[in-house]
């Protein structure tokens, strides 16, 4: 069997070492959907609701600990049969990272799901800028070592901040992303990322909330309002932002000529289109096979409102097809004719346009505290980050006098880890995540930078920290030095210091 034919046909790939997914997995965020008024779904009904995508070999299942009672079904659900896999995530409030709350969280997931160990467990970070995020992600890992998780993956996690994370030491199997031909992101910088470090894909959003199929097509523009799902919501924000509905119907006709003229394998008289005609497949198989065949994807999650509605039978036929050239240059051409979604994997997350259902963070988060604590010390306020360094060598990371901040030269340490590994563009990206941190703590943002000094270890690779601060301070351009340097510690190749006016 060649690679191709192997793709079209096999439902199953291995995630991670020792954990086989289906490549469609099922999403139960809906299931905070349908508890939205405060009633809880009944376990025992939604786990036999569950049990019929798993009889259907659809084993996998992805939640999370905010996703109403979704993790206490998968539970009831998986009890008494070894052939599910569970991925779960935690998200937890941005703030200080303590073991006691990593151990909650960690012994949390563990029992709603009654196992000694969860197959993938996801972690979400909402600010960057607080290294909090990392000393989580050191925490699982240890976890992981003990036995009480079998990977650790990431959501919504963006290109540098994931090369970030596996350059630091964390084993990172996979990066849970929106990923659909409304929103080709992941495609970019995050596809090289995951094929430098072999991290797997699993794409969400790729129907849309549905807008992605034959329901919609032809079908008048929905209010964003109540009336729809949660996930239809936040999906027709991201229609806006691709430039609107009559775009999406544009794309929609596209997908139904492709899926009218494709045949599947196996039975030729299956029927699978609205009016019963003889045809090839839905445009919910094409929007699905368009994310499927992507390199770096080894699954899709594909949302389900248990007890209320299924489409397993269609689903499946994902497998029964490709995408030949013709049908992939018409979608990609397609495609162009959207407004691409700014930004990167997740920025959806972290900052304006937040392209949630509620079209803002209130149904994350309360508050976005400081990263770093700051004291009143004279005429100004100090900033501490913590490395041995600052109270050995008698400075501040960050001090504030009336409008002016002054940010230290910074390293790529944290306590007493190198954050980056030896690459001195993942330096430089936690390098301007701290100093990020330091401005957060004073009031101010990376916006308000003037100046940048950087100095680079004799004999690095001078380009890569260029293109480095380039990505962070487009748009910015503070003046800036750029010099080689004999700078202290041998790890540490990257070093920068900053100043920041308020207005
Ligand atoms: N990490 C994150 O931040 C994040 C964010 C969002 C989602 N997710 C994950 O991804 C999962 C998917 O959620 P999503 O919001 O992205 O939704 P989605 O999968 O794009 O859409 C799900 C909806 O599509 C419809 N559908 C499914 N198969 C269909 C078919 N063959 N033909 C026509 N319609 C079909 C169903 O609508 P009806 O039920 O109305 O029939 C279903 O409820 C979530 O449950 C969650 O696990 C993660």
């Amino acid at each position: 069997m060649d690679d191709e034919s192997r793709s079209v046909e096999d439902p199953r790939t291995p995630l991670a070492p020792g954990l086989d997914i289906s490549r469609i997995v099922t999403g139960l965020w809906q299931v905070a959907d349908q508890e939205r008024a405060g009633v809880p779904l009944d376990p025992g009904a939604a786990a036999d609701a569950m049990a019929d995508y798993a009889d259907a070999g659809l084993t996998t299942f992805d939640m999370a600990d905010h996703y109403g009672s979704a993790e206490v079904i998968a539970g009831t659900f998986a009890a008494g049969r070894n052939d599910a896999q569970l991925l779960t995530k935690w998200v937890p409030e941005p703030g200080p990272a303590s073991e006691e709350a990593v151990d909650e969280a960690v012994a949390r997931a563990l029992e709603r799901l009654g196992t000694d160990r969860i197959d993938l467990l996801q972690f979400h970070a909402w600010n960057y800028a607080d290294p909090s995020w990392l000393d989580c992600l050191f925490m699982l890992a240890e976890h992981q070592a003990a036995g009480r998780i079998r990977h650790l993956g990431l959501t919504n996690c963006d290109a540098v901040h994931l090369d970030m994370a596996v350059r630091s030491g964390v084993p990172i199997a996979s990066n849970q992303v929106c990923f659909s031909l409304l929103d080709r992101r992941a495609a970019g910088a995050m596809t090289e990322v995951c094929r430098t470090h072999g991290v797997r894909l699993l794409a969400y959003g790729t129907l849309a909330g549905g807008f992605l199929s034959e329901r919609w097509l032809g079908r008048a523009e929905p209010p964003i309002d109540e009336s729809l799902t949660w996930s239809q919501m936040k999906y027709r924000r991201f229609i806006d932002q691709a430039g609107g509905w009559e775009r999406l119907q544009g794309l929609l006709r596209v997908m139904d000529g492709v899926a009218r003229r494709t045949r599947m394998t196996g039975d030729p008289n299956v029927t699978s289109g609205l009016d019963g005609a003889p045809t090839g497949v839905s445009i919910a198989n094409v929007a699905c096979r368009y994310v499927l065949e992507h390199p770096a994807v080894a699954g899709i999650i594909v949302g389900a409102r248990l007890g209320e509605s299924s489409h397993i039978g269609d689903n499946l036929n994902v497998f029964r097809f490709s995408l030949d050239d013709d049908a992939r240059r018409e979608l990609d051409a397609a495609c162009a004719e959207l407004d691409p979604i700014g930004g990167d994997c997740g920025d959806e997350y972290r900052r304006p346009p937040y392209l949630t259902a509620s079209g803002d963070l209130s149904d994350h988060l309360t508050t976005l505290p400081p990263p770093y604590p700051v004291h009143r010390c004279g005429a100004g306020e100090h900033v501490s980050t913590g490395t041995p360094w600052e109270a050995l060598a008698g400075f501040s990371r960050a001090v504030r006098r009336g409008g002016r901040i002054y940010v230290a030269g910074t390293t790529a340490s944290h306590g007493d880890r190198l954050i980056g590994g030896r690459d001195p563009a993942a330096q430089t990206h936690f390098i301007i995540d701290k100093i990020e941190g330091a401005l957060q703590s004073l009031c101010a943002t990376l916006q308000d930078v003037v100046r940048t000094r950087v100095y680079i270890r004799n004999g690095v690779d001078w380009e890569s920290v260029a293109r480095a601060h380039g990505a962070r301070f487009a748009g910015i351009r503070p003046a800036n030095t750029t010099v080689h340097a004999d700078t202290v510690g041998e790890d540490l190749l990257v070093e920068i210091e900053a100043d920041a006016e308020v207005s």
